[in-house]
């Protein structure tokens, strides 16, 4: 089977329970910070409003497909993810919601899924070529595939974060130079170039204020997360100073990057934005 993940990557690590913790914990913030702007995003998207069935790739605690649930009821969500930890926090939120402990590269279903959904997925990945296979193999006819990823580069702040920002960004260009997927994401059509097969339906800045508080809580959490990893140092002392000036009075706009694909000559209505 194609490894998409690999299980010693030190960000992913999500296999232990500490790490768990750490990650379902910034996942659910990220959650309520984010997503109501992307369900304002999603309410004007064609592709998305025409789709029954979703596939929810990485869903890790599962917060953000309960939060979709939510939204849209008329929709059937399933959820996949390599990490048994983060999938015991979701089924103990939602004991009748359909999780299923998978790599998306082994994964398959009897059933087919009118959108699959890779939100803050492909930074941990490294072959696309298998995961367009699995997405060939799971997609119903007319179907997308929705990437969404943070664009630090397009994100705004008002107060100076030179230390935060910087250690995002290092570790940002630390895991491109790991060939993870992330980078890439931000060019689709070079991503798609050695594949013919498949199209860029849109691409889309989906804009996300966040206020002093909740941005410098974030932050702090990601480099956590980051900290853990080794690959970038440092000052502690100064991240914490520029937090406080956030946290006391300065704001963050966050930019997603939401990429739909489709197969050459199988296209879903575009996204109206
Ligand atoms: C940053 S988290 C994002 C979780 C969720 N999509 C969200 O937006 O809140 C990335 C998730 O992808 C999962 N993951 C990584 N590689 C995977 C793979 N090959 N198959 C399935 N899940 C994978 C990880 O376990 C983790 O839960």
């Amino acid at each position: 089977m194609v490894q998409l993940s690999d299980s010693t990557d030190p960000v992913l690590s999500t296999e232990s329970r500490e790490s768990g913790h750490r990650w379902a914990d910034l996942l659910a913030r990220q959650v309520e910070a984010f997503t109501p702007h992307e369900i304002s995003y999603l309410d004007d998207c064609p592709t998305w409003s025409g789709a029954t069935t979703v596939l929810d790739v990485g869903c890790g605690d599962g917060s953000f497909m309960r939060t979709l649930g939510r939204a849209y009821p008329d929709k059937r969500f399933t959820g996949i993810d390599v990490s048994a930890d983060l999938l015991a926090f979701a089924r103990d939120a939602d004991p009748e919601g359909a999780y299923r402990h998978a790599d998306f590269s082994g994964f398959d279903s009897a059933h087919r899924f009118d959108v699959i959904l890779l939100r803050f997925v492909v930074q941990h990945l490294t072959d696309f070529g298998a995961v367009l296979a699995s997405c060939e193999r799971l997609l119903a006819p007319g179907g997308a595939v929705l990437i969404i990823e943070s664009d630090l580069g397009a994100s705004t702040t008002t107060v100076a974060l030179p230390t935060v920002l910087g250690a995002l960004t290092d570790f940002e260009a630390r895991r491109e130079q790991d060939q993870r997927l992330k980078i890439a994401v931000k060019d689709p059509r070079a991503l798609l170039r050695n594949h013919p097969q498949w199209d860029v339906t849109f691409s889309d800045q989906i804009n996300v204020p966040l206020a002093g508080p909740v941005a410098s809580d974030l932050c702090e959490k990601w480099l956590d997360v980051i900290r853990e990893s080794d690959l970038v140092r440092w000052s502690a002392d100064d991240a914490l100073a520029e937090l406080a000036d956030l946290r006391a009075g300065g704001a963050i706009n966050a930019v997603l990057r939401a990429t739909c694909i489709h197969r050459t000559g199988d296209a879903p209505s575009r996204g109206a934005n």
